[in-house]
Order: C-alpha cells, then sequence, then structure tokens
C-alpha cells in the first residue's frame, strides 16, 4: 500500500488540458482567465462579488485591510490553521480568542457574552472547520443585534450548504474567504479567493491585490495613481485556469468526501474512536476528525501516529490551539479558559479523506486503525 496522506488533489487529464491550453495562450497573469473564474466562483457561491488571490492567506489579508482598523478587537477561534488570526495582526489588531463549541467550531453563545460585556468589539472571525459550516441563524442574530462585522473563513468548506446558505454567499457575513491549497476541495496549487457582497469593499480588495494602484478611463495612457499601499497579491491566468476546470467538478468531490465519511461514521460505530460530528448534511468534509480519550487507552497519541504512519497511513492534527503558540504566547497569550479546546487537542486527530481516497485504501485506513487501538 503507497502512502495514504490525509488530504490531497485529484487531477484529471481535463484540468491538465485547461492549463495547458492557457500556457499557449497570450496571458499567463492579469488575462481573461482570472475573471472568468472569479465570475465562475460568484455565481456557484451566490455571491455579488468575487477577488481571487494568490493563496487563501493573502485573501484573509486582504480581507482585512478593508474590514479592520488597527487596534480593532475581533474575537476568533484557536482551533484554525494560524493564517486566521495572523491576518488580524497583520493590520495591527487584536485577536480575543473564543472557547469552541463541541463541533469544534467558535462558540458563538461565548461569542455572545463577550459582545454584550465589550461593545468596543468590532468583529468576529470565524472558520467552518472541517468543511462544517457555522450556525447561520446565530450569524444572522449577532450581526443584527450587535454592531459588529463578520468574516468567515471558508477554506475548508467550499460546496458546503447550511439550511440554503451557501459556503461564501457573505448572506450573514461582510466577506469570506476560501484557499485552493492543494488538499482543499478544488485546487490552484496556491491560490484564494475573497467573496463580498458590498461593492465598496470588492474594489477596495481589487486595489489592495494590486498595490493600492488606480487606473481610471480620464487618465493619460501611460498613468497610474497609487492612492493605499497595496500588495502584489495577484492569481495568475494558468491557476485560475485550473480553478475553472476543477470547479466544474467540486459537486462530484464533495459528494465523494460525503461518501466516505459515510463510511467511517458507520466503521467506528461500536469503537471507541468517535467522529467529531456524524453525518448531517451541513458539511463537505474537508476533513475527517474523530477524538478518543487517550487516558484511556494504552498507547498515547505520539505512538499511534507513528504507527500508523509504519502502516503508510498519514493522519493528522487539526488544530494545535493558535493561543498557544510559541509567537502568540509572547505576545501574551495562552492563558484563556478554553476548556473545550484543550480537551480536544488531546483527543483529536484526522483521518485521510479526498476524492480520489480508493475503498481499499479506506478499508486500510480503517483496518490500522483498529488493529493498533485493539493491539
Ligand atoms: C482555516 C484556514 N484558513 C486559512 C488558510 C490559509 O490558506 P493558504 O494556505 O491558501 O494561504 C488555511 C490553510 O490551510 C486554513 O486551513
Amino acid at each position: 500500500m503507497n502512502f495514504i496522506p490525509y488530504g490531497k488533489q485529484s487531477i484529471d487529464r481535463y484540468d491538465v488540458d485547461a492549463v495547458v491550453e492557457t500556457l499557449r495562450s497570450d496571458y499567463l497573469t492579469t488575462g481573461p482567465k482570472v475573471r472568468e473564474f472569479e465570475e465562475a466562483i460568484t455565481s456557484y457561491c451566490e455571491a455579488s462579488y468575487c477577488v481571487a488571490v494568490a493563496n487563501g492567506t493573502g485573501a484573509l489579508h486582504l480581507a482585512s485591510l478593508v474590514l479592520l482598523n488597527r487596534g480593532d478587537r475581533v474575537l476568533t477561534t484557536p482551533n484554525s490553521f494560524l493564517a486566521t488570526s495572523n491576518s488580524i495582526l497583520y493590520v495591527g489588531a487584536e485577536p480575543i480568542f473564543v472557547d469552541i463549541a463541541k463541533d469544534g467550531n467558535i462558540d458563538l453563545d461565548l461569542c455572545e457574552e463577550e459582545l454584550r460585556k465589550d461593545s468596543s468589539i468590532k468583529a468576529i472571525y470565524t472558520v467552518a472547520f472541517s468543511g462544517n459550516m457555522v450556525n447561520q441563524e446565530k450569524l444572522k442574530h449577532l450581526r443584527e443585534n450587535y454592531n459588529i462585522t463578520i468574516l468567515e473563513d471558508n477554506a475548508h468548506s467550499i460546496g458546503a450548504v447550511y439550511n440554503g446558505v451557501k459556503a461564501g454567499s457573505c448572506i450573514n457575513s461582510d466577506c469570506s474567504i476560501f484557499s485552493f491549497h492543494p488538499v482543499k476541495h478544488l485546487t490552484t496549487g496556491e491560490g484564494g479567493a475573497v467573496t463580498t457582497n458590498s461593492k465598496e469593499v470588492y474594489e477596495r480588495l481589487l486595489t489592495l491585490r494590486g498595490h493600492g494602484m488606480v487606473k481610471t478611463p480620464n487618465m493619460k495612457p501611460w498613468e497610474y495613481e497609487m492612492r493605499e499601499l497595496g500588495f502584489n497579491y495577484r492569481i495568475t491566468d494558468i491557476q485560475s485556469a485550473l480553478g475553472l476546470s476543477q470547479l466544474k467538478k467540486l459537486d462530484s468531490f464533495v459528494e465523494r468526501r460525503v461518501e466516505i465519511a459515510k463510511k467511517y461514521d458507520k466503521a467506528l460505530e461500536k469503537s471507541i474512536v468517535k467522529p467529531l460530528y456524524t453525518y448531517h448534511g451541513k458539511s463537505s468534509y474537508h476533513l475527517y476528525v474523530v477524538r478518543v480519550n487517550f487516558s484511556k487507552l494504552n498507547i498515547s497519541k505520539e505512538e499511534l501516529f507513528i504507527k500508523m504512519r509504519e502502516r503508510n497511513v498519514g493522519i493528522q492534527l487539526h488544530y494545535i490551539p493558535i493561543n498557544k503558540q510559541p509567537y502568540y504566547k509572547a505576545l501574551g497569550y495562552g492563558e484563556e479558559k478554553t476548556p473545550v479546546m484543550d480537551r480536544y487537542y488531546s483527543e483529536c486527530f484526522s483521518l485521510p479523506v479526498f476524492p480520489k481516497l480508493t475503498d481499499k485504501e479506506q478499508n486500510h485506513v480503517i483496518e490500522s486503525l483498529m488493529e493498533i487501538l485493539n493491539g
């Protein structure tokens, strides 16, 4: 059995053909494919605007530049990849880590408690962890009743739908971001996007993606003006062509991920290992996360990781609490009361899930896990 990673891209000949066609075209970057890709995402997610960028981190950075000011206090989750809260720091704002709920997402009831106590809180950055969308009714309630900005980090969850609300539609948020890293649902190699329903936000995102530079029809042919400090977060036409081709298959990718998740759910029914949540239709399963109380086993988490790797299975851990990272500790974080996150971190790990995972490979993952835990 070859090594089975926790996540992996699915590339077929249509993807290869799309990339080659663009390589043979006149534009490798700033050409028509970028716009086409943005329009395709907009239409898929049912949002009004999309700005495609070089990676998900860049998407978070640009959105933060538009949504936040220096010193703003922002509620966010410790259960994410570093980029979510780093983007708050990039713009001189202050992340405040709130504990998670049972499903691994930020606890929105605790967020509401914080908002009641502290009216200076400017924003909430949520993450649809593992592909499982954040409770949209609750998000709507917070947005309507408190004067806050909401960013949804949907890096894990393109293709997910919550009671009719599509990930990225920004029905209950100001901006949403995606990542198109190869382990995600669709890939452009590296890549990301911001979606929004605000024209004003969209226009600023576009300017900031390109050095803060503006060119208007009344300017001389060579003229451009830099009006603010922007960046080069451009995505290429080559990447966009790949993204367009991948987007056509997104629904079937999500379907296959769900099928794999349901099979894990069933295989673990009588096991001491429990899924983070059993299938409920609101997750597009970027990750399949399980929990087990290691203190009740005669094997440590580290030993489990090593033994699974000896069997060529790459289980992973999502995530180390961000507030406990050395950089954050040096800033004074790390002592927040996050008992649910702490317990979750001691118990969680992720099993492989990606569209090309074969039934044989999945059986091997399950058998290896059971053998090691029962051995
Ligand atoms: C939740 C989350 N947000 C943001 C990012 C950053 O995306 P990228 O790797 O495309 O910069 C990731 C990447 O893993 C992520 O998992």
